[in-house]
């Protein structure tokens, strides 16, 4: 489908209204008026200048709207929403390249993008449309209640190269991985209540590094941003499912904190009923894979000297113990304690 900019025009007032009283562009559009009426979308068209209706080019039928506020020395932020019906065929990835495109052919030089930690398709229509990911803008937006939250800033500017701007974590083929006994799948915000109840668990919290917040809203938020960190190739999150009767399992993660090295690390744990049938080691063994195919060359894991069932994981998924660590990890009472570093190192190409 062939896309096209075009101004507003009066007769488009009703399709606005139906787009803007979605719940999710509600949602993600905090500054949008509540309920948004027909007078609402009849002063959006007056305002005109800088907000473009997206159409299908042959038709002219209205799929999204596509807009920028100049601010600065030569920048602007860009802002979109699609209809409902016409959301996921990429409408708003190209027409913010085309926007992009005419933005640049004038004086505009840095173009930026802010979106919620938790809007997953709007990060991957900035990631789509050659932005770059920039960092976190504490407490810069308000959700309609009042609270402040964190956005995403991206940015492209003139010279960068057109999309997508790469990724240091791709997706999984075709959303998970399994082995035929374990299916692993990217975390979502629907796992909140499972992860809270595998977190809360004192051999899991306790062998944690950064600690486990005893707050099932925090644990939630924490699952619904889980793909944010994804898609800023910090660290892969996933659920663990038993593949014949999908029993929730446990969670296991790739944190890529050394890119340059290629150099990650795996970290698990399971729900007690699910400890014993040799889940963890396949699913280390099925993201260790996927992460040697994505390009990295070491997969690490760490244990305390105590954890020998963590250990024996790591034996089974094929991990080799490659030294002690002194004193490396935290432990209770400003303690600190010993860890037994596990390495698998990508297998030559036959
Ligand atoms: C965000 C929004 C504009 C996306 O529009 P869209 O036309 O569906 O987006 P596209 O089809 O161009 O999709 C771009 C990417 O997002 C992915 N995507 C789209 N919807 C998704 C969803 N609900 N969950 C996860 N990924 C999604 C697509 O698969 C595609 O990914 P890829 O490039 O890796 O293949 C639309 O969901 C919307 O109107 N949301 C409400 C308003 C809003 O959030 N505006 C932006 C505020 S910052």
């Amino acid at each position: 489908m062939k896309l096209a900019l075009r101004r507003w025009r009066q007769d488009d007032a009703k399709i606005i209204v139906a787009a803007c009283t979605d719940t999710i562009t509600q949602r993600y559009l905090p500054l949008l008026p509540s309920p948004y009426t027909h007078a609402d979308a009849l002063a959006f068209i007056e305002r005109g200048a800088t907000e473009r209706a997206v159409v299908d080019a042959d038709s002219d039928e209205v799929l999204g709207a596509i807009g920028w506020r100049p601010g600065r020395d030569n920048t602007a932020e860009i802002g979109y929403w699609v209809v409902p019906a016409a959301r996921g065929r990429r409408v708003a990835s190209t027409a913010v390249e085309l926007l992009s495109a005419e933005l640049f052919q004038t004086d505009f030089q840095r173009l930026y993008l802010q979106t919620a930690l938790t809007n997953v398709a709007s990060q991957r229509v900035a990631i789509a449309a050659g932005f770059t990911r920039e960092g976190i803008a504490r407490g810069a937006s308000r959700w309609r209640d009042g609270t402040r939250y964190d956005t995403v800033v991206w940015a492209r500017l003139a010279d960068d190269p057109p999309g997508p701007s790469p990724r240091a974590l791709p997706d999984l083929p075709d959303g998970r991985l399994t082995d035929g006994v374990v299916v692993v799948r990217p975390m979502v915000a629907e796992d909140g209540l499972v992860t809270y109840n595998l977190r809360v668990l004192p051999e899991v919290s306790g062998r944690s590094v950064v600690g486990t917040p005893a707050d099932p809203a925090v644990i939630a938020r924490q699952c619904a941003e889980s793909a944010s960190k994804w898609l800023a190739g910090q660290r892969a999150e996933m659920t663990i499912w038993r593949a014949d009767d999908d029993a929730y399992l446990g969670e296991i993660a790739v944190y890529y904190a050394e890119p340059v090295l290629r150099e990650a690390m795996i970290g698990y744990s399971l729900m007690p009923e699910a400890r014993g049938h040799g889940y963890a080691a396949r699913a280390a063994r099925l993201v260790t894979d996927w992460g040697f195919e994505s390009g990295m060359a070491r997969m690490i894991a760490g244990t305390a000297v105590d954890n020998i069932a963590s250990q024996r994981v790591l034996e089974a998924a094929g991990y080799e113990r490659e030294a002690l660590q002194h004193a490396r990890l935290p432990g209770p009472d400003g303690t600190r304690l010993d860890n037994v570093m596990f390495a698998k190192v990508r297998p030559a190409a036959a």
